[in-house]
């Protein structure tokens, strides 16, 4: 990716990772990119890095506008190794002597993480700087997503350079939102579940304090992905619905299975889910990669968690896949847990207990077939879906 003029003096100067698959856990078929951001004013500032192994490309972006040692001001606004990893290599590019603008919690951060005697100057929440015909305000949003995270808004451009707020791990040369197209939002969605579920209530703050302090946007600038700018205003009031969690009329009956027994519970299930009107959707986990698993639990009313009993204990990679969800802590979910066993059938108690620590609002009671569900077993299996079907439709009058 070249530098790329995205308001007169502000510059795109990120990278794109095109071959990135796994990026901590969480599966990115489109790739990413590290976005950074140079502005040339009065001051030049650079705002944020990319990962280590990019600083090459990174540094040739910048020198396509202005020779690195002429920037003044590196600005961190998170310590995240994407972000972070190329800063030793660019403080020495730029001069070790030049100010590192970070959060309180971004100053500890580095220091721990580099142990380089660099210049910090840690910001006041709201702190403004003066770069010559801009000025950059910097607004703490500590845990969006990590301790340090903060954001620094331009007051003359209107542009919010969000950090991974708004993010998306996606690849392309399309570097605005008017340019790449809707299917972005498919993308954003899987960032917020992955990334950002857990603070739901850190982000509904964070927005109605932008609602409140009536800060103009014209552009949002993440620190992965496209930037909006055309409809920024349609990612905030995604970012405002998906952290309320209400649930669409939805529900997701995750699973895996040995011998295909509780494959056929959970088909069954989702079939007398449906029948009550509400979308279901059997999701076979080893055919799928939790972090699409956990887009789908975003939007999902009900979560219906099924699995065999293997060696008197869950089947691993549906712990797997409820360790991950219980980490990400959804909210207003109706929950369900069945399986199908052999002899000893621990499998269900323990995901409702599971559930149950997720704080779900569980289904009086879990459903259990020995061996391989017959015509009755798969009957009972109906009756059960309708009756989460019915449950999600109680909910969401
Ligand atoms: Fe993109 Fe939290 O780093």
């Amino acid at each position: 990716m070249n530098a790329v003029e995205i308001a007169k003096g502000v510059y795109s100067v990120g990278v794109i990772d095109w071959n990135i698959r796994d990026f901590h856990g969480y599966s990115v078929e489109n790739g990413s990119t590290y976005n950074a951001f140079l502005i040339v004013d009065e001051k030049v500032v650079l705002i944020d890095t990319v990962k280590k192994g990019f600083e090459d490309q990174l540094l040739a972006n910048i020198a396509q506008v202005i020779d690195p040692k002429k920037i003044d001001i590196m600005i961190s606004n998170h310590t995240e190794m994407d972000h972070s990893g190329s800063l030793p290599r660019i403080m020495h590019a730029i001069g070790e002597d030049k100010p590192l603008y970070c959060s309180k919690m971004g100053q500890k951060n580095l220091s721990e993480h580099f142990k380089q005697p660099w210049k910090y100057h840690a910001v006041e929440n709201g702190e403004t700087l003066d770069i010559g015909s801009r000025s950059l305000t910097f607004l703490e949003t500590r845990m969006l997503h990590w301790p340090d995270s903060m954001f620094t808004y331009c007051k003359e451009d209107k542009i919010l350079f969000s950090s991974d707020a708004f993010g998306q791990h996606y690849a392309g040369f399309e570097l605005f939102d008017d340019v790449v197209g809707h299917t972005i939002m498919s993308h954003a969605k899987k960032y917020f579940a992955n990334i950002l579920m857990l603070y739901t209530a850190k982000i509904l703050k964070v927005l109605e304090q932008v609602r409140e302090s009536g800060l103009e946007i014209d552009m949002i600038c993440p620190d992965h992905g496209i930037i909006w700018r055309k409809e920024p205003e349609k990612i905030i009031a995604a970012y405002d619905k998906w952290s309320r969690q209400a649930g669409e009329k939805k529900a997701i009956v995750v699973y895996d299975t040995m011998w295909h027994s509780t494959q056929k519970m959970a088909e069954a299930i989702a079939s007398g889910i449906a029948a009550e009107g509400v979308f279901a959707k059997p999701v076979h986990i080893r055919s799928s990669h939790r972090s699409d698993i956990m887009t789908e639990v975003l939007d999902a009313k009900a979560v219906v968690v099924g699995s065999p009993t293997l060696n008197n204990n869950i089947f691993p990679t549906v712990s797997d896949v409820l360790t991950y969800m219980k980490g990400l802590k959804p909210k207003n979910k109706i929950g369900a847990a069945f399986g199908s066993y052999g002899w000893s059938g621990e499998s269900v108690k323990l995901i409702r207990a599971e559930l149950e620590a997720m704080k779900f609002d569980m289904m009086a009671s879990d459903l259990r077939v020995q061996y391989v569900p017959d015509d009755a077993g798969l009957e009972s299996c109906v009756a059960f879906g309708r009756e989460i079907g019915r449950a999600v439709n109680k909910a969401l009058e």
